[in-house]
């Protein structure tokens, strides 16, 4: 997160002594990313976050690739992934290469056994469907549909879902996530034609702070595993914290669209981004108001880029059947574009109300086996006349 936060209790000085009512000392943790030059947060502990009792099991989570290689294009039915009661054994990986994965998950419990850290990866979890509380140890977000959480590499978390219906989209980014450097000034303060600003990224403002000793089962992620780790001390310990590295939450409804006289490029819904892909917002807006405009995009190819849209809700005008929950994967190499009569169905239309998520990666994209269960195989001759 590009600007400061603080939240709970901390000392006036980094690194000096910080003392409980009973005169012992918190402990204090740099939680930092990229050595000590990435973005970093102080926190201090009730208890040393050193004390690991136990390491139970370690188990494979990596995605069990399909196509390795691949120039199809896909179209996938994201609903139709199992809804399961467990939040990690629920998340469905689909696409993946060895920047990022694309996850899809219909989790119908709230994390009650365990807390989890993802130590290889960011993850950015939009909110499709469902609501609740994301509890971290740098305190709590609240979440409903169209949310975006990002939870940085290293966070400790739980989450809390008020219904069993929830579905998420969910990346996972072994490089850290950003908002576009285009919309900050040298002091990383969003500018003015940024399409959202400070104001719309939401910061922890609850701060959970446990002092509890015993057995906390932590799942950690590394390197494709889980590890099953069993701590000494409550994860949620913490006492207070600042620095720039926590997580936030950002809603798509918040995202002011940019629009033009003529079509304007995929850049202009840019949400997030990182060294090897990003994310855009497609969200209701004008269409563009040139006489003669066409409002239907052209055809393009994005010839070193993989796309892959998450069509979230509202009329998809350039593609025909395309529903809510539908991934459409145009792989890098290949042109693509609309369907056959979405362009001159989209002349003379104002707006659109077309809600949805784009993630385009630098590097081509594995398909996997639980893509191809849910996946259109037919897709791919979709624009034949
Ligand atoms: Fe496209």
């Amino acid at each position: 997160m590009p600007f400061y936060h603080k939240l709970g209790k901390i000392p006036h000085k980094r690194h000096t002594q910080f003392r409980k009512p009973d005169g012992s000392l918190y402990y204090e943790q740099l939680f930092g990313t990229i050595g000590f030059d990435g973005m970093s947060t102080n926190m201090y502990h009730e208890h040393r976050p050193t004390q690991v009792k136990d390491i139970k099991k370690q188990y494979s989570v990596a995605p069990k690739i399909a196509k390795a290689n691949n120039i199809q294009s896909y179209r996938l039915h994201g609903f139709k992934i199992p809804q399961i009661n467990d939040y990690l054994e629920s998340r469905k990986t689909v696409l993946t290469n060895s920047d990022c994965s694309i996850i899809l998950a219909a989790p119908k419990q709230s994390t009650k056994e365990y807390f989890y850290k993802n130590t290889d990866a960011d993850e950015l979890i939009f909110v499709h469907r469902g609501s609740g509380k994301l509890r971290t140890h740098l305190g709590n977000l609240d979440f409903k549909y169209g949310d975006y959480l990002l939870v940085p590499r290293g966070i400790i978390y739980k989450i809390d879902f008020d219904t069993e219906d929830n579905r998420l989209f969910i990346v996972e980014s072994r490089r850290p996530i950003y908002t576009p450097k285009r919309y900050r000034n040298w002091f990383g303060q969003l500018l003015e034609h940024s399409p959202f600003c400070e104001r719309d990224l939401r910061q922890p403002q609850e701060l959970e702070t446990h002092n509890e000793t015993g057995d906390f089962l932590m799942k950690v992620k590394k390197q494709g595993d889980i590890f099953d780790m069993v701590y000494a001390t409550h994860p949620f310990d913490v006492v207070g914290y600042d620095g720039y590295n926590y997580p936030y939450a950002f809603s798509i409804h918040d995202f002011e669209p940019i629009t033009g006289r003529v079509h304007q490029p995929p850049p202009v819904h840019q949400t997030f981004e990182t060294d090897a892909f990003v994310v855009c917002s497609f969200v209701p807006r004008l269409y563009d108001y040139h006489p003669e405009a066409i409002p239907a995009p052209y055809n393009h190819s994005n010839i070193d880029s993989d796309e892959v849209l998450y069509y979230v809700d509202g009329d998809f005008m350039s593609r025909n059947d395309i529903d809510a929950g539908h991934i459409s994967l145009h792989p890098a190499g290949i042109p693509h574009g609309p369907h056959p009569g979405a362009t001159e169905r989209s002349i003379g239309k104002i707006k659109t109300d077309e809600l949805a998520v784009m993630v385009d990666t630098f590097k081509p994209l594995q398909v996997t086996e639980d893509a191809l269960k849910i996946a259109d195989e037919d897709y791919f001759k979709s624009w034949l006349e």
